[in-house]
């Protein structure tokens, strides 16, 4: 499963390249407003010059039109470039039809927004890589977030197309550990969940009893590297 970092901070994102290879940076128009940056493609740029090689970086247009939409997004690799570049576009009707167009010229289309099944398959059929459901959004609404994911990543599979659901807006590693389970492939996390997502608070714990007691008998300070 494809782990994406859901965040336009530089210094969180390079903090969490350090720790842990991530698979690449999503954004959206709310994420990137919040760097304070009155240039998104500035932040953009910025962003991918931190990113490991090969890790993918996925960003909105604004536009609501669809010839507007094809021509952001055109822009958009041009300036940010092709290669591991994903256009996320809304799947509003208007949105669809621009997926449909982006996707026969070769640009690689994340449909986003996606609050139903039926959206997201059209997307994958109009030719989308990455599939978004809005996970805790659909939670919040009293839908079942993880389970129209699920459906989502079902369907697509059964009629064979090309997209893989890429959960989005996660509130708790339950949520995420329930995609895992069922085999989706790919999920982009905000900071704070992320951070939250490998915690192993006992093990810590854990941990500074092993080396109580190591040191009780080896001496305080001590390591294996202190013993041949
Ligand atoms: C990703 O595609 C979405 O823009 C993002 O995950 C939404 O997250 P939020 O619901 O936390 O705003």
């Amino acid at each position: 499963m494809l782990i994406l970092i859901d965040d336009a901070d530089l210094t969180k994102i390079e903090g969490f390249f350090a720790k842990y290879p991530y698979d690449g940076v999503t954004t959206n128009p709310t994420i990137l407003s919040k760097t304070g940056n009155p240039d998104p493609m500035d932040q953009l740029k910025k962003i991918r010059a931190i990113m490991p090689e090969g890790t993918d970086l996925h960003a909105q247009v604004i536009s609501t039109e669809t010839d507007d939409m094809v021509r952001e997004a055109e822009h958009m690799v041009e300036v940010l470039g092709k290669e591991h570049m994903y256009i996320k576009v809304p799947v509003t009707a208007n949105g669809l039809k621009a997926i449909s167009i982006l996707s026969k010229k070769g640009i690689n289309v994340t449909a986003t927004a996606i609050y139903g099944v039926m959206p997201a398959f059209m997307a994958a059929k109009a030719g989308a890589k990455f599939l978004a459901p809005y996970v805790n959004r659909l939670d919040v609404l009293g839908y079942d977030g993880v389970g129209l994911a699920i459906d989502i990543h079902t369907a697509v599979k059964a009629a064979g197309y090309e997209a893989e659901v890429l959960g989005a807006s996660f509130k708790n590693s339950q949520q995420v550990l329930d995609m895992a389970k069922a085999g989706i492939g790919s999920v982009t996390i905000g900071s704070d969940a992320l951070e939250k997502l490998a915690y192993n608070g006992i093990a810590e714990e854990a941990v500074k009893v092993f080396i109580n007691d190591f040191e009780g008998c080896c001496g305080e300070g001590k390591t294996m590297l202190d013993f041949n």
